[in-house]
């Protein structure tokens, strides 16, 4: 009998919260940081080891669906039948400096469209949960985009690292916002940026540039949780199997 959405979720959230064990126990001199391209992409011994032991403990819950995930070039065709994107270390600089605001993303779509979206921060073991058309979830509690206008509303933001051409228009934008709205954020998680539009601690999130692990999971999480989450043109659908623009907001 096929699983429903209930118990897949209920297994990836244990899978991810052993996971979570590994990065928050990591011991930093062991990390082995490796420079991928571009500037300031990193990768540590932790974001491999996760990527593997949550590559295993998924096969074991979903053994029909394929993995994609953003270590070790492990990628594979999306649009048929079930398929888990992973970040096993959303956050790595911020992992490196300890600075304790990463997460690990799993998100389970179904022909291509997004069907689950699982979403941990260890450090402050946060859980966010969504199923397509069932709502979102924080440690099970129901959980919603906050009602605050612009005015009232405190903007987070990625910089796109790896892509210097973004910056200028990245940081055009937060000045305009600066005006415009309370406050800015740079959290250095965009999983966690999108998990706290989802339940209301911060009414917008931008990054020009993200990939499909980045928001596979998270982005599913704010519209079921009411939100509304396009690409920065305010209408076009992300994509993922290739990278694109993120905006997330409480309303329109
Ligand atoms: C990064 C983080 C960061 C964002 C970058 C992402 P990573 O993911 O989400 O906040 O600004 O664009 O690539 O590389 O730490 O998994
Ligand atoms: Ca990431
Ligand atoms: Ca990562």
């Amino acid at each position: 009998m096929e699983k429903s959405g209930t118990q897949l979720i209920a297994e990836i959230t244990e899978a991810v919260k052993k996971c979570g064990e590994i990065m928050k126990n990591a011991d930093r001199s062991e990390a082995n940081i490796e420079q991928k391209a571009g500037h300031a992409n990193f990768v540590t011994a932790y974001d491999k080891l996760i990527q593997k032991t949550i590559q295993g403990l998924l096969y074991e819950i979903l053994p029909e669906a394929v993995f994609v995930g953003e270590e070790e070039d492990v990628h594979a065709q999306i649009e048929k039948g079930y398929s888990f994107i992973v970040d096993p270390i959303d956050g790595t600089t911020n992992f490196i400096k300890d600075l304790k605001q990463s997460a690990i993303s799993v998100a389970l779509l179904k022909d291509g469209k997004q069907y689950i979206g699982v979403c941990y921060n260890p450090y402050l073991d946060e859980v966010f949960t969504a199923e397509k058309g069932c709502g979102a979830f924080l440690n099970g509690q129901p959980i919603h985009v906050s009602n605050s206008p612009l005015e009232q509303a405190i903007v987070g933001f990625g910089t796109s690292p790896y892509n210097p051409e973004r910056w200028d228009k990245t940081f055009e934008m937060v000045k305009d916002y600066m005006a415009k709205a309370l406050d800015v954020r740079r959290m250095g998680s965009a999983v966690i940026d999108l998990c706290n539009v989802a339940c209301g601690r911060y009414e917008i999130f931008f990054e020009m540039q993200l990939s499909p692990w980045d928001y596979a999971a998270a982005s599913l999480v704010v519209k079921e949780a009411g939100g509304i989450v396009t690409m920065l043109d305010g209408e076009t659908p992300l994509t993922f199997d290739k990278p694109c623009s993120v905006f997330a907001r409480n309303m329109d």
